[in-house]
């Protein structure tokens, strides 16, 4: 279990100054320009060191990703853009972080951004987050009037902006090519990688694309050393993670714990456990609803880390622990899920544009029992179908739920097609 002093969002449990004496008085903006004279080289390697993964679901390692970025510029200036369109199912920590420390991520725009000599960054927040946006945008001109950011931030020497773009609530801008698109003005619409957005990103320029956690930690590493967050977790599973944990626990709750903490510890601990007692768990989805769910059997043991997860067939994605118990209609849970899906394609690739309405249509109908029993291998077919053929990750999002939950709960399926049947024919011989 993670240690008070080893927490890096220290206010998210309070409702404390989230202001820039606050902030200070907590110890952000402590020694920013010190930071920056040790250099671009320094910062990266620290950054590698620390071996945080991106905190936005993918894991891809941060300092690796800020490498990509040209150390002697072709005449196109660079950019970091923050995903703050925090979108995923389940998920609500990027929006505690800029409630609550709004500071740390303006930091580390500045210390990230130094790092990959851009000259802005911008964070693009979900539409839907209209008290974060003033918030964040309030804090942001705090640290201009304090001179932390703009010309010569924090005393550096070097110019940093920070801008606040907002989204208008679509799903699929979380995905960094689409929200690029969308940054520039255009429909938000994934394009296919390479080019990735280091070579090619806004308005064609280099950029990096960071989720709102991995920037808003990296100041702490930089203060307290990558060591120090290596230290925290288990190997190539580094550090502390929000976790957000909602549906069926007493207290659902977003809590900084660290990586690899065992589900059963992080659920007792922070959220009062499960209703009705660890027995009455039934699944857990792990990491927002993009990746399969896990029955209890799995979630007994099971480790929450990068890792670990991917060896169980699920994911950390965004640590977003959605809890189902034993009063869960999980069938009707995943239909739902594909609703959600069919809505947010952008219907740019077909298996995705068709692929979600058909798989949507069909556990609509497996959710009442209306189906044959062959059709949950035909689900199944078309799950694998739409995975990994399509522009961007949401088509897999689509296809992982439904193949976990065949995956594990198939005799449920099995039972509520029979149920149906058996209905139907006591219907008909009272109808005779
Ligand atoms: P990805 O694996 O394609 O990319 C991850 C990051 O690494 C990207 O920034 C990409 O540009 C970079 N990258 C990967 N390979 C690279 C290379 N060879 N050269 C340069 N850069 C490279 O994953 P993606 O599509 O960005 O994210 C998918 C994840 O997003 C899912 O796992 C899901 O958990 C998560 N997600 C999060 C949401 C949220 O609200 N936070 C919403 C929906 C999904
Ligand atoms: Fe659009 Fe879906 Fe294709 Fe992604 S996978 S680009 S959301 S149609």
């Amino acid at each position: 279990m993670l240690s008070d002093k080893d927490r890096i969002f220290t206010n998210l449990y309070g409702f404390h100054d989230s202001g820039l004496k606050g902030a200070q008085a907590r110890g952000d903006w402590d020694g920013t320009a010190a930071i920056i004279a040790k250099g671009q080289d320094w910062i990266i390697s620290e950054m590698k060191a620390s071996g945080l993964r991106g905190r936005g679901g993918a894991g891809f390692p941060t300092g690796m990703k800020w490498s990509f970025m040209p150390k002697v510029s072709d005449g196109r200036p660079s950019y970091l853009v923050v995903n703050a369109d925090e979108s995923e199912p389940g998920t609500c920590k990027d929006r505690d972080i800029m409630r609550h420390d709004p500071h740390k991520l303006i930091e580390g725009c500045l210390l990230a951004g130094f790092a990959m000599r851009a000259v802005a960054a911008y964070i693009y927040i979900r539409g839907e987050f209209i008290q974060e946006r003033w918030r964040l945008q309030a804090a942001v001109d705090e640290a201009y009037a304090a001179g932390l950011i703009g010309k010569n931030a924090a005393g550096s020497g070097y110019d940093f902006d920070v801008f606040v773009h907002h989204g208008a609530g679509a799903y699929i801008c979380g995905e960094e090519t689409a929200l690029i698109q969308s940054l520039e003005g255009k429909k938000g619409q994934p394009r296919l990688k390479p080019p990735f957005p280091a070579n090619v990103g806004v308005w064609g320029c280099p950029t990096t694309v960071n989720n709102v956690e991995s920037i808003a930690v990296a100041p702490t590493i930089l203060r307290r050393g990558g060591a120090w967050f290596a230290g925290i977790g288990r190997p190539n599973n580094t550090g502390t993670k929000v976790f957000c944990i909602s549906g069926h626990v007493n207290k659902p709750c977003n809590v900084e714990e660290e990586m690899g903490i065992p589900l059963k510890e992080l659920i007792d601990k922070h959220c009062g456990g499960v209703r009705g007692g660890w027995d009455n768990l039934l699944a857990v989805i792990p990491g927002g609803s993009s990746v399969p769910m896990l029955p209890k059997a799995i979630c007994d043991d099971m480790l929450m880390d990068f890792d670990s997860l991917r060896a169980a067939r699920s994911g950390l994605g965004t640590a977003a622990v959605i809890v189902m118990d034993k009063s869960t209609d999980l069938i009707k849970a995943i239909a739902r899920l594909a609703k959600f899906y069919k809505h947010e394609s952008c219907g740019q690739c077909t298996p995705c544009r068709e692929g979600t309405g058909w798989m949507w249509r069909v556990m609509e109908r497996m959710a009442i029992g209306k189906a044959e029993p062959e059709e949950i291998d035909t689900l199944l077919e078309v799950t694998t179908q739409v995975e990994g053929h399509t522009i961007c990750a949401l088509g897999d999002a689509a296809a992982w739920p439904i193949q976990g939950l065949i995956r594990h709960f198939r005799p449920v399926m099995e039972q509520r097609i029979a149920d149906y049947k058996a209905r139907k024919v006591t219907r008909a011989q009272a109808a005779e």
